[in-house]
């Protein structure tokens, strides 16, 4: 089977017809997915496909990026300029879609998200052939005498939903805010150990929920997003304030914590993640917070103070050593301030009176949280390993909060 750009003809192409109402992704039923499922036969097919070219998922991506350049050239300039890192996302995505489309609950909130996302890369409604035809193209090729058109037909059905998805929310979104926020750096704090705190005042009103995180782009590395917590709720002047710690070797933080300035401006996307106070079933809270972890926590446990201390809330700040204890100076302040909120610190490799071990033994220590609402934020390590001891002393897995690990729109609600 051979995919063209064809101007939209939604009767006969296996893609989404770009100007085709949009449903309403925020009040639409899950069935409303439904209404176009896969049958069980043919995501049976797309899941086989996949064991298939699985194993090839590296070249493939290097082809896929190859023909989707060498045929859409127009479409190069939203990618960073060397991909290497990233390369995999957009593809492991792709390669993921059946796990959306056989799902139609998830289907509208998590595409939904995906869409509104994609506007900051500047995606339009006419670019989503382009990479279904590559997309299909790749397939083909990499599984070979596997292939055939009943595959084919399946694999642009579930592209097509999805895509559709997609492209109805980004359509909405567009209708009520902007893709991108101009923000500039108006404070910048160096506070040793290769962290920053670094505050922007974006230049039209940015809405958002403490606890949730934003997708940053510096002038440096354009094209290159990546995500920064705010570490405050939000502010009456509408600043934000990011703790960013430099990693060794990172592109976007090494210059948001040693090169950025007072005056500089940063590009924000929209805010996302569920890790808010909304999300808490319980009075009670259990924050967890390794290094710059602390910041939407930080941010939490301000909102908790705006409105009016109404949970009790426990946080546990942890580091390898007493040097790397970040924060716990602000926090303690807080402490002192707000009778709902106690602090405790866990150093895991060096000696510390009253501070020793790792998170999740100095968790287990304490306790029980069962009838508590976590919120977990740090390294995925110990994100991971708090998460297991948490569920293992008998706190409920949905009442465990903590934001995706490495791509956030590629977590499913
Ligand atoms: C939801 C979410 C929220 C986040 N919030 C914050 C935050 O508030 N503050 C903050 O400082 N960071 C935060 N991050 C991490 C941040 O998005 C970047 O991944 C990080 O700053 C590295 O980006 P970079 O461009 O400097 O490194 P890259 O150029 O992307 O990576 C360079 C090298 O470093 C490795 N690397 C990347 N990240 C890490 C890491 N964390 N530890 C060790 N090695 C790494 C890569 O594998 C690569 O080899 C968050 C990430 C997510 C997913
Ligand atoms: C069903 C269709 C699509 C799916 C499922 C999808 C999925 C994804 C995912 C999960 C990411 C990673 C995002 C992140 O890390 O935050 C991504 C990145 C990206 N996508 Fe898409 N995408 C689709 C279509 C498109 C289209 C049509 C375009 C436009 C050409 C596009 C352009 C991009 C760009 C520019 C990136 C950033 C890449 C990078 O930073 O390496 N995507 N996509």
């Amino acid at each position: 089977m051979k995919f063209r750009i064809k101007r939209p003809d939604s009767s006969t192409s296996p893609f989404p017809h770009p100007e085709a109402p949009a449903p309403d992704v925020h009040t639409a039923a899950p069935e409303a997915a439904a209404d176009a499922p896969l049958s069980a036969y043919e995501i049976e097919l797309i899941r086989t496909s996949v064991s298939v070219v699985e194993p090839l998922a590296e070249e493939m991506t290097v082809y896929f990026y190859a023909i989707l350049f060498a045929r859409f050239p127009e479409v190069r300039p939203m990618f960073p300029p060397g991909m290497d890192a990233q390369r995999g996302r957009l593809l492991r995505a792709l390669l993921r879609i059946v796990d959306l489309v056989d799902d139609p609950e998830s289907l509208v909130r998590f595409c939904g998200h995906l869409g509104r996302d994609h506007r900051k890369f500047g995606t339009l409604p006419a670019h989503f052939p382009a990479v279904g035809e590559c997309l299909l193209a790749s397939l083909a090729r990499y599984a070979g005498p596997a292939w055939t058109q009943e595959i084919a037909a399946a694999w642009a059905k579930a592209y097509g939903v999805v895509a559709d998805v997609m492209i109805s929310a980004a359509e909405q979104d567009a209708r009520v805010r902007p893709a991108v926020w101009s923000a500039t750096v108006v404070h910048l704090l160096r506070r040793g150990h290769g962290i920053a705190e670094v505050t922007v005042r974006p230049h039209l009103p940015y809405a958002y929920a403490a606890g949730q995180y934003v997708s940053v782009e510096t002038p440096w590395y354009p094209r290159q997003w990546r995500y920064y917590s705010p570490a405050n709720a939000p502010r009456e002047d509408g600043t934000l304030t990011f703790h960013i710690r430099a990693v060794p070797g990172g592109t976007v933080s090494e210059a948001l914590v040693h090169r950025a300035v007072v005056g500089d401006v940063l590009q924000l996307g929209a805010p996302m993640g569920d890790m808010v106070l909304e999300a808490a079933a319980f009075d009670d809270l259990l924050c967890v917070a390794g290094g710059t972890g602390l910041a939407p926590i930080r941010a939490l446990v301000e909102e908790v103070a705006r409105r009016g201390g109404r949970h009790q809330v426990d946080l546990f700040l942890g580091a390898r050593t007493g040097a790397q204890l970040y924060g716990v100076d602000d926090m303690l302040r807080m402490s002192q301030r707000h009778h709902w909120l106690t602090i405790r610190g866990a150093v895991s490799h060096e000696y510390v009176p009253g501070l020793r071990g790792s998170l999740p033994q100095v968790l287990a220590e304490y306790g029980p949280w069962y009838q508590h609402d976590v919120y977990l934020s740090g390294p995925v390590p110990m994100v991971v390993s708090a998460r297991e001891t948490l569920t293992l002393g008998g706190t409920p897995p949905d009442r465990i909060h903590h934001d995706p690990f490495e791509t956030p729109v590629l977590a499913r609600p």
